[in-house]
Formats: structure tokens, C-alpha cells, sequence
């Protein structure tokens, strides 16, 4: 990764409009081959050396997690979206063996009692990418169940069942393929009826000052040992306000990309801190916020 002088690195790719909109109607963006096969192979490794079936906060727990922190096949996405707040919120793996028979019914993730959505359904408050290791070629290995377009919906009458909904649709994806889950958007997984244990890693995100789900706050000496874009997604602030006022040295987390506008300038004196100023995402920018 190219930095500037003062260590600073220009965001990876992320949405295009065509992406976004596809985004923002279906609630899930499916990505094939974001992972190289050398990377799924070794992240499989990695998950079958986990004793358990399901483990949280994997980024801390092995070394061999912790560059999923800022991937950059998903963390220009997030920029678009969370900008220069953007937080790691909780990060997981599942092995889901065949014939499992503990497997979530329909739901949606987040809060219930007062959803994202109430404060509006134009930008997601929290977005879950999947990265799924192990083929899903067919139904009943597992698979994520879910509603195209439901992350509008407040309500849905099979919610907690496993009953099917006629507009359900199976997640069908290679190796290597790499999710993005809006949300509020209505899931399940489906029965593995099959000889295959599904393999795969989810890392929800969202801006800094929504609370993290599968921790308190990370060792603050475990992450200064992070890269610095590391580091700062995790957000390991002793003084939990700093995850509405970020540091200055936390500002930016990352460059402009070439050609991008700078919605901001002149609108701020010089001498106000570049962490008290306010910075539009790309999804601003482009006026899709
Ligand atoms: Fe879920």
C-alpha cells in the first residue's frame, strides 16, 4: 500500500453508483471471487484450527484475523459508507456442520426495540460483510436465506420460524465470494443437509460512535501494535467519547482517492483541527446519502 510522507494511504476501491443502487434495493450486494483462492485457503486453515464452532472478536483472538480488520477487497466499501469514523463492530467465524441443528430462524440483525431504520432508511447503520469459504453450489448446505428488498420492512410475519417466504432466496456463491448485508435485511440459514461444514467469516461495520456487539473496548496496547488503518477501525479508545471525537492523529483514516471532490473546501478556517471538521463520504458526495 502506497503512503504519503506522513504515512497516509489512499482508500481501496469501493461501490460504484451501479453497485450501490443494487445495494440499496436488494439489501445484499453479492461480490464473486473478492478473495483470491490462496487467501480462502489459508482463512479455512485458520478457522479449522478454532476449537469451536462459533467464536467473536476473531480479529484479537489469532493473529492470522487481524488483516480482515481493513481488507481491501471490503474496507473501501465501508469508507464509502462510514467515512473517516468507521469502526469494526464485531467480527466472527461459523462453522456450520451437516446436520447442525442449532441454525438462526428469521431475523434481522441489530436492535429490535427502536431498529436502525427509525432514523432513516436512505444509508445503512451498520453493514455485515460474509466471506464464504466453502462451496455453496445448491441449496441445503447452510446457506444464508434471505428477502431481497425486506431491509424496508418493519415487520414479517414468519419472524422467529423457519416457515418460508415465497420471495426467499438461497445465498449460491464459490469459494471466495464475498457478501454485503444491509442491516436490517430479514435472514435465516438453511438446513446442511449435506457432507460439506460451511465455512465462513462475517465483519459488521459501522460508524465509531454505534456500540461494538462482541466487545467492551480492545486492549488499547494490543492495537497500537496494529497498522495504523488497523488500529484506528478498531477503535480501542480509553475514553469511550472519543468514538464521537476522534483523536487528531485518527484524522483522516485515509486519502481522498484521485478525482474524488473535496465537498469541504474552503468551508472551514484554518485554524480548526481536521477532526473537528466535518468530512462527506463518497455516498454524500455522490448524492446518494
Ligand atoms: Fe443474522
Amino acid at each position: 500500500m502506497e503512503r504519503n510522507t506522513n504515512g497516509l494511504a489512499v482508500a481501496p476501491a469501493g461501490f460504484s453508483a451501479e453497485t450501490w443502487q443494487t445495494f440499496a434495493r436488494d439489501g445484499l450486494l453479492v461480490i464473486d471471487d473478492a478473495l483470491p483462492s490462496a487467501t480462502v485457503e489459508a482463512l479455512r486453515a485458520t478457522i479449522d484450527d478454532q476449537a469451536k464452532n462459533h467464536e467473536g472478536n476473531i480479529v484479537a483472538g489469532d493473529p492470522r484475523f487481524a488483516g480482515l480488520i481493513d481488507h481491501p477487497a471490503h474496507i473501501g466499501y465501508m469508507h464509502d459508507v462510514y467515512g473517516d469514523m468507521l469502526k469494526l463492530l464485531r467480527s466472527e467465524y461459523f462453522k456450520r456442520a451437516p446436520g447442525q441443528v442449532t441454525r438462526n430462524d428469521w431475523h434481522f440483525d441489530g436492535p429490535r426495540l427502536l431498529p436502525f431504520q427509525v432514523f432513516g432508511d436512505r444509508v445503512p447503520l451498520r453493514i455485515k460483510i460474509g466471506y464464504w469459504l466453502t462451496p455453496l453450489p445448491e441449496a441445503g448446505m447452510g446457506n444464508l436465506v434471505y428477502i431481497p428488498g425486506s431491509h424496508r420492512w418493519d415487520h414479517l410475519p414468519q419472524y422467529h420460524t423457519h416457515d418460508p417466504h415465497p420471495e426467499e432466496k438461497r445465498l449460491l456463491v464459490r469459494p471466495g465470494a464475498m457478501t454485503l448485508m444491509w442491516g436490517g435485511l430479514w435472514h435465516r440459514v438453511d438446513v446442511n443437509s449435506s457432507t460439506t461444514t460451511r465455512q465462513n467469516l462475517f465483519l459488521e461495520y459501522g460508524p465509531s460512535w454505534l456500540t461494538a456487539s462482541d466487545r467492551v473496548v480492545s486492549d488499547p496496547a494490543w492495537a497500537e501494535r496494529l497498522p495504523r488503518e488497523q488500529r484506528i477501525i478498531m477503535r480501542a479508545y480509553r475514553e469511550q467519547n472519543q468514538c464521537v471525537k476522534p483523536p487528531e492523529r485518527d484524522v483522516p483514516l485515509y486519502l481522498p482517492r484521485a478525482g474524488e471532490p473535496d465537498a469541504e473546501a474552503g468551508l472551514y478556517a484554518d485554524h480548526v483541527p481536521l477532526s473537528l471538521r466535518k468530512r462527506s463520504t463518497w455516498l454524500e458526495t455522490q448524492g446518494l446519502a
